[in-house]
């Protein structure tokens, strides 16, 4: 079987880190902008103490802070579109900036030039044909919210939120038929900062105040539900999870029943989002360590009548679990750090690349699931070196082939996949390590780690052998 006709090909890509333009068009700042770069061999900038946030916010050199300066897309969006559109896209899925809409977050009217941005944006994806999907919250949120609530560890922003996503979905609700309430929502749990604008020095009890933070992500996503399947039915809302995949090391029961475990535990908030209630192994953990996030009669109900319509994922790796974890040697996989599998090779960061483990995820998740699933996020973030106008980057059409051939093989299998969005489709700011030099893109962006360079964009190899796949609808992956 082939692809489905209208398969959403495209590309994926999170405001903080193409926008730029942190402080123009009556824009606040946001999370995103007061993290400085980590690197490939120290790793991701995670967190921050309350004081680094508050000399950060204060500090006005963009160069420091690489996500304020992005890849300038705010200002070079047509010719960006224009690019993606010769490859052919069917969809683009990009997040709004929370703090261009409402700068500070919690104003009761929304900044019209950050609406003008989006709508001139949309616009322009509408002349070429190109579907937006929407995540209304990737990674950042105003950091007003950050420093007087403590993020989403404070009820209140669940209004604040509500108000943003709202103003959102009634401006563009003719245009986008995809909402996605946050991304990889799970990240609070690993990056409280970065998920939930949480300042871990600023809780009593770090673990439980990190369970109530993703606790108010969900009613907010529930009510947000609501209110777009009452008032515009025929959109559709979905969830969005990191997924991490693991293998267990051995047939060892002992190894088998650590790997139900941590798979159950990693499934726990799209479990949450599809069935409108916690899983056993979350509750029987709260009682035992005592803490879980209060809950009220009410938001169990919200949650329960308003779950998603979809299931997105991200997934770049994956992991090998075991019994005797601790003693076994290590690496990462987006979110996580966990075993090494030896049948896999490795990005320079350690990211190990399974593009069976892609088929794998979508056959477990489809099964637990029962709804359409869209691959909102998978990509390959590396080193590419631009030699006559160009990057000859091979490694990634291998990546994509094979990553490509094992979704297509998902279908074959039965699993309704309605998506695909090949992450960085452009070269942006790395998430984890705000590097530049770790680069996804079919699109190549003349800008070095220290912010040089002319912002030239260069298409890449990978660049016409993905519009080939998309113009064959996925069968030509030669
Ligand atoms: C996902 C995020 O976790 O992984 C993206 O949703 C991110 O925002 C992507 O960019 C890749 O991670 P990184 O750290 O390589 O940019």
């Amino acid at each position: 079987m082939a692809f489905p006709n209208g398969f959403l090909w495209g590309g994926a890509f999170a405001a903080n880190q193409v926008e730029g333009a942190f402080d123009a068009g009556g824009k606040g700042l946001s999370t995103a902008d007061i993290f400085p770069r980590g690197d490939r061999k120290s790793g991701g900038v995670f967190y921050r103490t309350y004081k680094q946030i508050l000399e950060a916010s204060a500090d006005k050199d963009d160069r420091k802070y690489p996500k304020r300066r992005g890849i300038d897309f705010y200002h070079r969006y047509k010719e960006d579109i224009a690019l993606f559109a010769q490859m052919g896209f069917k969809a683009l899925r990009f997040s709004f900036s929370w703090s261009r809409i409402f700068p500070q977050g919690d104003e009761e009217t929304p900044n019209q030039e950050g609406l003008r941005f989006y709508r001139d944006m949309i616009d322009e994806l509408k002349r070429y044909g190109i579907t937006p999907i929407i995540t209304l919250s990737h990674f950042e949120m105003p950091l007003h919210l950050v420093l007087k609530y403590n993020g989403w560890t404070d009820r209140r922003v669940i209004e604040y939120y509500l108000r943003y996503a709202k103003t959102m979905v009634d401006e563009f609700h003719d245009d986008i038929r995809y909402w996605i309430t946050f991304n990889e929502i799970d990240a609070t749990l690993h990056i409280p900062l970065i998920g939930a604008g949480m300042v871990i020095e600023k809780t009593e009890d770090p673990e439980k105040a990190k369970y109530q933070a993703l606790h108010h992500q969900f009613v907010a996503s529930s009510l947000l539900t609501k209110y777009v399947h009452q008032t515009y039915p025929d959109l559709k809302v979905g969830c969005m999870s990191t997924k991490n995949l693991k293998y267990p090391a051995t047939c060892k029961p002992e190894d088998c029943m650590q790997w139900l475990y941590e798979t159950q535990m990693d499934a726990a908030c799209t479990d949450v989002q599809v069935f409108g209630e916690y899983p056993y192994v979350w509750k029987k953990m709260w009682e035992e360590k005592g803490n879980g996030p209060l809950i009220s009669e009410e938001d169990r109900r919200v949650m329960k009548e308003n779950t998603v319509d979809f299931v997105s994922f991200s997934y770049y790796a994956s992991l090998v679990t075991s019994a005797e974890g601790s003693q076994k040697e290590k690496t990462s996989a987006n979110l996580l750090v966990g075993e090494k599998n030896p049948y896999l090779k490795q990005t320079p960061w350690g990211w190990q690349i399974d593009p069976v483990g892609l088929r794998f995820s979508l056959n477990q998740m489809y099964d637990r699931y029962k709804l359409p699933m869209f691959v909102a996020e998978n990509g390959l973030g590396t080193l590419d070196v631009l030699e006559n106008g160009t990057v000859n980057d091979e490694y990634r059409i291998d990546y994509l082939r094979s990553h490509i051939g094992e979704m297509k093989k998902a279908i074959d299998d039965g699993v309704p996949v309605f998506g695909y969005t090949y992450w960085g489709c452009i070269d942006c700011i790395s998430a984890s390590t705000s590097e530049m030099s770790k680069r996804y893109g079919f699109i190549y962006v003349d800008q070095d780690d220290e912010g040089n360079g002319t912002l030239k964009r260069y298409p890449k190899k990978s660049f016409d052998w993905y519009r080939k796949v998309i113009a064959s609808n996925g069968e030509d992956l030669r």
